[in-house]
């Protein structure tokens, strides 16, 4: 029997591309270029596509579903996020849609934790110090950070991510609040505690993370008038999307003190980012590393191997959207 063929937007680890050849007749993107949407298209179209493998880098919008060859049934993204694809577009045209919700999880729960310790012990402004040859004799009195332990985290997403940050910050003693629509369940909640609103969940909150996909709600939602809820001092942390915060608002916080510290793995419209933040000791900043590990970026490619394999034989995929 022929195998169903796949167009793949992006190289991916070595096994996951040997056993995505063992199932599809791929055409990859040997150079790793950035793809636009009308580049797909063609990809799509000269290898007659029944299946289409994208990544984050990839932009998915209304256009590009109208002009998607009716021969590809079903489209995967190899990320947790969704905010490059137009869902309800994919679905008005009948194309079933994946993503890799599970494999993502440990990865960028370590790395909002990364972030939390780097924000809260000022690693970026000693690490500059050690760096720049200006570090003096020890003293009691300076260069202080402040402790996580005993103060509330409040999450904002209490999804898979959220669960799995709150797990890790329980170990080092704080005290978790969270804010989604839904309040889970007790087995999930394992004790936290429930706020119904944004601001009731700030109002209370020393450190934030932000554990939310991008929608209409969230865009821009951190932004002046959230960050004033916060207690002053507070520390803020972004692994989810860049695109819910407004920079100016997050820029004039950490300028005035709103803010003690924030650490951002994510930026609006990355890898363009906003560069006055390089210019502020009190921001931790790394480049959308949360899920950059061998392990996590194998797991996410078999994920993805998995929801294709699912459809093409018929059977429910595991991570639908
Ligand atoms: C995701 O899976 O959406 C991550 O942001 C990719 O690193």
């Amino acid at each position: 029997m022929s195998k169903p063929r796949l167009v793949v937007t992006r190289r991916l680890p070595a096994q996951v591309e040997t056993e995505l050849a063992e199932r599809f007749e791929v055409l990859p993107n040997a150079q790793d270029s950035l793809l636009s949407s009308a580049d797909i298209v063609d990809r799509v179209r000269t290898h007659r596509a029944d299946a289409l493998l994208v990544t984050l880098t990839e932009r998915l919008d209304a256009d590009f579903f109208a002009a998607l060859p009716d021969h590809v049934r079903v489209v995967c993204t190899y990320s947790v996020g969704t905010n490059h694809l137009d869902i309800d577009a994919a679905r008005a045209k009948g194309v079933a849609l994946a993503f890799t919700p599970e494999a993502v999880t440990e990865a960028t729960a370590d790395v909002a934790l990364l972030l939390l310790l780097a924000a809260c012990r000022r690693a970026h402004e000693f690490q500059a110090m050690l760096r720049e040859g200006r570090w003096g004799a020890w003293n009691a009195w300076d260069n202080l950070g402040w402790d996580p332990g005993g103060q509330v985290l409040g999450l904002v997403g209490m999804g898979r991510i959220g669960q799995a940050v709150a797990r890790r910050a329980r170990a080092f003693g704080m005290v978790i609040h969270y804010f989604q629509r839904n309040r889970l369940d007790e087995s999930k909640e394992q004790g936290a505690t429930y706020h119904a609103s944004l601001e009731s969940l700030f109002r209370v909150s020393r450190f934030v993370s932000l554990h939310t996909p991008t929608t209409p709600q969230t865009k821009g939602f951190i932004n002046a008038a959230s960050l004033s809820w916060l207690k002053p001092g507070a520390i803020f942390v972004n692994t989810a999307r860049g695109d819910q915060v407004v920079d100016d608002a997050l820029i004039a916080a950490l300028k005035d003190g709103t803010l003690a510290a924030a650490g951002l793995d994510v930026f609006a419209g990355e890898p363009r980012f906003d560069h006055r933040y390089l210019g502020l000791p009190n921001a931790y900043l790394l480049p959308h590393i949360g899920t950059s590990t061998e392990q996590t970026r194998i797991r996410m490619g078999r994920d993805a191997l998995t929801n294709l394999c699912a459809f093409f034989d018929n059977r429910s995929m595991p991570w639908p959207l």
